[in-house]
């Protein structure tokens, strides 16, 4: 199978963030490694591998070698995407329709969503006799539908028309006779009684099925390729790659679209906890822990903007990349992503190495453009760092356009990146 297609499939796994980090674990306790609880005392073994959760929908991999280690060699992409949130009393009811209170999560481009097959996916809080426990929710039918106004009744529709978020995106959940019915449903995909649900944290996923698109099938089209596209790519490259004296360390993080500052997201102390932990649990000091900081590297995977066939003109002339050429190396002098002059030449190396195409990103110079996890976890744990991504059309809409080649590129470049002998060397070069 073609890794776009595997890709495809994955992301059908992940509805929600908390599936994405489900479907993960099961990936890695497949492979051989034991999750580990923040709450319980850890035993790490020599060649080792492990995996922690946080919120379970932040989670962080990481293996440990059989010889005295010299860095951290890490990726980090991220498990959630641009959606509405279902709010706490859900129905909106009137005398024909039901339909669901929702409210935006991260900025999705609104028009995208309306007229598809919707549904709803997260995780709902369970009361038993005496604790709380946490399931996985997906209803896997085309359940919703945020309708468009006809062309008729609103004829200035195509001329530019704002989109309110508590008027025009609510989704159609049925008829009258569904009034009272929505807690029902998600107790039933639960496996309990709407009587012991506490509460949940529910989103809506966009049901249609990623697929193969364009002349010679060069193109994928499908929801949440941003950012589960590097999350695929950096998991795989990160599960093939050979072992060396390096601790790879592999990060999935959720909140980025909603800024990162959340306990389990990029901006908080999940991965400085983590590391710091695994020093100690290998007997070492303070200064062996910031020695072995220093001799770290972090990727930084979150897709980048392909120039766009119809509008050229929103990319830098020279600085664009394309989808199907390969890795995208992003830049910014306001240093919104990370990358600088060394780390992009580090990871050029690796790339160059390893036979995978490198292309560069940098916004047209008079627009701010966006950020990502990069900076924020850098802020945290300070090591040589530098943003990368895939080329995609159409970020933050329900369904995303992405060069079918490329995440085969990406599990090539960091297998070759976690393969890497990367390290300091006595006069603090990079060395191979
Ligand atoms: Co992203």
């Amino acid at each position: 199978m073609s890794e776009s297609t595997s890709l495809l499939q994955f992301i059908q796994t992940c509805p929600s963030p908390f599936h994405a980090a489900e479907t993960i674990a099961c990936r890695l306790r497949e492979s051989g490694y034991e999750e580990l609880l923040e709450s319980a005392s850890w035993d790490l073994k020599k060649g080792g591998s492990y995996f922690v959760r946080r919120n379970g929908s932040s989670l962080i991999s990481f293996r440990i070698p059989v010889q005295k280690p010299t860095g951290f060699l890490m990726s980090a992409a991220h498990s959630d995407s641009p959606t509405f949130k279902i709010k706490a009393n859900p129905e909106r009811s009137g005398a024909q329709y039901v339909s669901l209170e929702t409210e935006p999560y991260g900025g999705a481009l609104l028009s995208t969503w309306f007229d598809r097959p919707l549904t709803v996916a997260g995780r709902v809080l369970i009361q038993e006799t005496n604790r709380i426990v946490s399931r996985l929710v997906f209803i896997d039918r085309d359940l919703l539908v945020i309708p468009s106004v006809a062309i008729h009744m609103n004829n200035t529709a195509n001329d530019g028309t704002k989109i309110l978020a508590n008027v025009d995106t609510i989704p159609l959940y049925g008829t009258s006779d569904a009034r009272d019915t929505f807690l029902k449903q998600i107790a039933d995909a639960a496996g309990t009684d709407p009587e012991h649900i506490l509460s949940y944290d529910l989103s809506l996923f966009c049901r249609q099925h990623g697929c193969h698109i364009g002349y010679a099938d060069s193109f994928i089209l499908s929801p949440k390729l941003d950012d589960l596209e590097c999350v695929y790519g950096c998991l795989e490259g990160y599960l093939q790659a050979e072992p060396t004296s390096s601790i790879p360390v592999l990060c999935v993080f959720d909140n980025e679209e909603v800024g990162s500052g959340t306990i389990q997201g990029a901006g908080s102390t999940f991965l400085r906890d983590l590391l710091r932990r695994i020093s100690l649990c290998l007997e070492m000091n303070e200064q062996d822990h910031q020695r072995l900081l220093s001799g770290s590297f972090l990727v930084s995977a979150d897709n980048a903007h392909a120039k766009h066939p119809n509008h050229p003109e929103y990319s830098d002339a020279n600085n664009c990349p394309y989808m199907n050429e390969g890795i995208v190396i992003k830049m910014a002098a306001s240093q919104s992503y990370t990358t600088d002059g060394i780390s992009s030449a580090v990871f050029r190396r690796i790339c160059s190495d390893a036979g995978v195409p490198v292309q560069v990103f940098a916004n047209r110079s008079d627009k701010r453009g966006g950020s990502t996890l990069g900076r924020i976890a850098d802020t945290m744990v300070p090591v040589s760092t530098l943003d990368i991504g895939l080329a995609q059309l159409a970020m933050h809409s329900a369904v995303e356009t992405a060069g079918a080649k490329d995440v085969e590129y990406l599990v090539r470049g960091m297998r070759a990146f976690y393969s890497s002998t990367l390290h300091r060397d006595s006069e603090h070069n990079w060395a191979f």
